[in-house]
Formats: C-alpha cells, structure tokens, sequence
C-alpha cells in the first residue's frame, strides 16, 4: 500500500511505545485513525499529541483478549468512517523473567490471551471489513523472540512464534484479496515494555528496565519508521534491526546449535539469574512456611 492518506487504521495498543510512534507517524501521512489501548489515560494522551481535527481520530480502551469488545469497536470504527483499510495488531505484553517450570500456568495464559489471541481476535473481526477495499493490510508484531527461543520469556516466545505462524499462514490464505499481509519481528525497541511488567518486587523490575533500555538501540520512532516504509513496499516480514537481522541468519544456518553462539546480551544474564533464584528461594520459603502450619 503506497499511499496511506485517507486510510482507515486501527492500531492497538497506542498509549506507548511502537503504537504510539505509530500512531503519530501514520497520523502525519494523513491517514484516519482508530486506537485502542487499555490504558485509558495514556490512550487520550496519543490522542491529544496528535492534536490535529479530532474528527481523523477515534479511540476506545478495550483489552485486545475480550472477543465481545473487539466485535463492538470494529463495528463503530466501520460506523464512524465508513469503512477499515488496515489493522496493526500491536498491543502485548511481557512478563518478569522465570524458566517454563517455574511459570504459573495463569501468567502463561494471561500472556497467550494478549500477545496470541489478541491478534487472532484483531484479525478474524476484522478481515471481513478489510475484503471490502481494493487494498488493505493486516500488520501482526511478533518479535526477534518469534524467531529464536530465549531462556526465561517461555511465554512470551511461545506466542511471538504463534503470532507468526499465524500471520504466515493467513498471508497465504489471503493470496490474491488484496490484503497485505506483515509480521513485523523488532528486536530490543526502547519502550515500556519491560516498565509495563506486573510483579510483586517492583525494584527488580526497574533493574530489569535499565538491563533492557542499555541492549535497546532503537527508538519507537525509527521502529515506526522501518514499519512504514516496509508496508509501503508491500514487505511480508519485516525485521527491525540489523542485530535482528544477523541473529535471524544464524538461527537459520544453525538451527541445531544456534543458542552456543548467542551473545550475552541475548542470554539471560546475571541479574535475571540473581531475580531467578530470589524468586524462587521466596516460593521455597512461602512452601515451607505453608507446611510448618
Ligand atoms: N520493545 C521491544 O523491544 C519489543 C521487541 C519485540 C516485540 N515487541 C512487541 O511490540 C509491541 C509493542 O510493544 P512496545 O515495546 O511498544 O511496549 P509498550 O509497553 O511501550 O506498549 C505496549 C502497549 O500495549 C498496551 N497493552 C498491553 N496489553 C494490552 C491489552 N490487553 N489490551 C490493550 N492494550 C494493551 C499497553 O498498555 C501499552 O500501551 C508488543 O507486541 C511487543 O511484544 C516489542
């Protein structure tokens, strides 16, 4: 899609980061915008950095999971403008770094029901409006970890590597619709992601922070940036950084071994391993308080 001005976009989860950068940008091409976010507060504050005649602009807070919410916002969205040229299924989360048999099967879920199904939902509701243009997008973000498994985000890489299954798949389903179809894998992006991170020791979480803004070399806006002019040129999988680049290849061309030759920003360093083992020792300690009872 060439020309964005005029164009009916819903983007979720535009309160930070890549969505808001996003959401900006796209606003500067002229297109029309339809943003969602669970974030009521920072929602309206995308809004109101776009300033512009508010009429090009309609938010609702939703959480991506709920089916029923997603059923009523693509309907008014259809209402308002009278019609949806494109999705960026964009909204997730990430959870507090902890191995697979560690994790609590209601976080893994929580994070499946966001990062995985909140696409699924973006997609089937609204693919029916998206057949009725000429030309249309739908744009799922996956991740670098929906192309390399990474110790302690179980979870998470699980449903980036769901999220581009499914957005492989449906690229080929919709062969010859006119709706383009992108999986977009950022590698480390400088956003909130890591600050959004719900966990009981909110200090290992500010650590955790400042580890992940040091690896993160580029911005939302660059991230935006690459994102648009790789829908422009009608891009099928767009990776957002030459570090994601050269660590797709070498998953690639050592599928086997590739996890040996990962550098050590890309494996769980020593302060997850420190996070890990307080972790654990506090679960140790709260059994054994359990069982002394
Ligand atoms: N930042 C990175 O390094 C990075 C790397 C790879 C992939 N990604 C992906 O990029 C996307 C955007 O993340 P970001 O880095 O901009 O993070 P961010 O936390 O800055 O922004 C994510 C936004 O999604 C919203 N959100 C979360 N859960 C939601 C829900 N259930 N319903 C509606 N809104 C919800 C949050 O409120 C937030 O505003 C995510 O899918 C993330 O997994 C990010």
């Amino acid at each position: 899609m060439k020309n964005l001005t005029n164009k009916v976009l819903i983007i979720t989860g535009a309160g930070s980061g890549i969505g808001r950068a996003l959401a900006l940008q796209l606003a500067r091409e002229g297109a029309r915008l339809a943003l969602n976010d669970w974030n009521t507060k920072t929602l309206q504050a995308t809004v109101d950095l776009i300033g512009q005649d508010q009429s090009l602009v309609y938010s609702q807070a939703f959480d991506v999971s709920d089916r029923p919410a997603w059923e009523s916002f693509a309907k008014k969205v259809n209402d308002h403008f009278g019609q949806i040229d494109g999705i960026f299924n964009n909204a997730g989360i990430t959870t507090f770094p902890e191995t697979i048999p560690e994790m609590d099967p209601i976080d893994f879920s929580r994070v499946l029901e966001i990062n995985l199904w909140g696409v699924i939902h973006g997609s089937q509701v609204v693919i029916p409006y998206l057949l009725k243009q000429k030309a249309s997008l739908v744009v799922n973000v996956s991740s670098l970890l929906g192309l390399m498994g990474y110790g302690g985000q179980g979870a998470y890489v699980t449903a980036k590597f769901a999220v581009r299954g499914f957005t492989e798949t449906l690229r080929q389903e919709l062969a010859g619709t006119g709706v383009l179809v992108t999986a977009i894998h950022p590698g480390p992006v400088k956003t909130n992601l890591t600050r959004n991170i719900k966990f009981h020791d909110q200090d290992l979480v500010n650590k955790l922070s400042r580890v992940f803004d040091d690896a993160a070399t580029t911005t939302p806006e660059a991230a935006a940036e690459i994102i648009i002019k790789g829908i422009k040129k009608g891009k099928h999988r767009i990776l957002l950084s030459p570090r994601t680049k050269m660590l797709d290849r070498l998953v690639r061309l050592l599928p086997n071994s590739y996890h040996r030759y990962l550098p050590r920003t890309f494996r769980p360093g020593h302060l997850i391993k420190k996070a890990l083992a307080k972790r654990a020792a506090e679960k140790q300690g709260a059994i054994l308080g359990e069982t002394s009872v």
